[in-house]
C-alpha cells in the first residue's frame, strides 16, 4: 500500500468526469487500498479517485456519525444517487482545497446504489453527515467541487483567499530555497 499525492485545485483533473469501472481486478483493489491509506493519512472522511489523479468512478468514505459511531471504511464503486430528501446546511472542507471551509446546502437523506470492490451491488440509505459526504464525493466524480455549489460572490471570495494563501506559501518556499542557495558553497567546475 502507498500514500498517493492528493491533487489540489486548480488541477484540471478535478474538472474531469470519472468513467464507469468495468474491471473488478487486482489493479482496482490496489487503487482502493492506496486510496484508503491516503485518506487515513490525510485524516479525510471521503476521497474520490480523481483527487489522486485516477479517472475511475469510485470514492471512499469513513464518516463519524456521532462520538461513538463511525461508518467504517466504505468503498463506493459506480455510485448512483437514486433519491434525495430534505435539506441540510453544513460547513464543508475538501482535501483538494486546503484551508477552505464553506457552508453548502445538500439533501439530508439520499438513497445510494453502488458496487463494492468485488462488483457486488448494494443499496443504502445515507443520512446527515454520511449523506453530505457521499454527495460531496459523488460531485467530485462528476468533475464538480464544493466551491461550485456556492453563490458566485462566495465562490469568488473563497478562491481569492485560497489563491492568496497559496501565493504566500509559495513565497515562503522561494525565500527558503534562496536562503538555502546562499548557504551552498560555489560549485567546482572542472
Ligand atoms: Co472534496
Amino acid at each position: 500500500m502507498a500514500v498517493l499525492p492528493v491533487v489540489t485545485f486548480p488541477d484540471p483533473v478535478l474538472r474531469q468526469r470519472c468513467k464507469e469501472v468495468t474491471a473488478f481486478d487486482a489493479d482496482l483493489h490496489k487503487l482502493l487500498d492506496d486510496m484508503g491509506q491516503t485518506m487515513a493519512t490525510a485524516e479525510g472522511i471521503g476521497l474520490a479517485a480523481n483527487q489522486v489523479g485516477d479517472l475511475r468512478r469510485l470514492f471512499l468514505m469513513d464518516v463519524h456519525i456521532d462520538d461513538n459511531t463511525r461508518t467504517g471504511l466504505l468503498e463506493i464503486v459506480n455510485p448512483r444517487i437514486v433519491a434525495k430528501r430534505g435539506e441540510v446546511r453544513f460547513e464543508e472542507g475538501c482535501l483538494s482545497f486546503p484551508g477552505v471551509f464553506e457552508f453548502v446546502v445538500r439533501a439530508n437523506e439520499i438513497e445510494l446504489h453502488y458496487q463494492d470492490r468485488t462488483g457486488a451491488a448494494h443499496k443504502i440509505i445515507c443520512r446527515g453527515m454520511v449523506a453530505i459526504c457521499a454527495q460531496h464525493e459523488y460531485d467530485h466524480l462528476e468533475g464538480v467541487t464544493f466551491i461550485d455549489r456556492l453563490s458566485p460572490l462566495k465562490r469568488q471570495l473563497a478562491l481569492r483567499d485560497y489563491d492568496r494563501r497559496n501565493r504566500e506559501a509559495l513565497d515562503d518556499k522561494t525565500a527558503r530555497a534562496k536562503a538555502r542557495a546562499r548557504r551552498q558553497p560555489p560549485q567546482q567546475i572542472s
